[in-house]
């Protein structure tokens, strides 16, 4: 699949069919997260895999509810070890380059995933200190995205995109 094609059709997905990810492409669909770039190459990014039903019930209520979590075979959560981005960056580097980083982590591990036929969602909303208790995670280690995977049930409609033209300033805002 193309770059393009797969950055243009790309969707969230929230229902997914229960047949298991093989190893070797979940391994893959990680791999591809580890070549984003990052501040000075600082890779802070740090990926959970969680498959176990009873974890996940708990993701999924640390997710404010959101149960499409508990059907997806694979539930990756993705953080950054502040230490390292703050031993490199400081203050900046902890509170944005840590997300910047793992965000552009998380955009290759969805690209890398739909080419590989398999979906998946970025999900954003949820309770940092309940995945934290769940995930056992050391305090250094914030947990910045949930992302599922599995392969689609069903694919909704893309959300309409606002136009280029719309959103490109050309040398200035006005
Ligand atoms: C930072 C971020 C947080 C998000 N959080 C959630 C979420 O908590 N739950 C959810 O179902 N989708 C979440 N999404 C997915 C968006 O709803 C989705 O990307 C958007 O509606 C566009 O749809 P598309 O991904 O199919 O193009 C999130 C996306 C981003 C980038």
């Amino acid at each position: 699949m193309q770059t393009m094609e797969c950055i243009r059709e790309r969707r969230s997905v929230r229902n997914y069919k229960p047949d298991p990810i093989p190893e070797d492409i979940i391994k893959e669909i990680i791999e591809a997260a580890t070549h984003a770039p990052s501040s000075g190459n600082v890779q802070d990014w740090e990926f959970i895999v969680v498959k176990n039903p009873e974890t996940k019930m708990k993701v999924a209520a640390a997710a404010w509810e959101q149960n499409f979590i508990v059907s997806a075979p694979v539930v990756l959560v993705v953080c950054s070890d502040l230490d390292r981005i703050s031993a490199a960056y400081g203050s900046r580097g902890e509170t944005l380059y840590s997300i910047q980083n793992t965000s552009a982590a998380i955009q290759n591990i969805l690209l890398a995933a739909w080419e590989k036929e398999v979906g998946s969602c970025w999900i954003g909303a949820f309770n940092e200190n309940k995945i934290r208790d769940t995930l056992v995670l050391p305090s250094n280690v914030r947990p910045l995205a949930i992302i599922t995977l599995g392969y689609p049930a069903e694919v909704s409609k893309k959300p309409r995109r606002r136009d280029v033209k719309e959103v490109l300033h050309m040398e200035r805002w006005e």
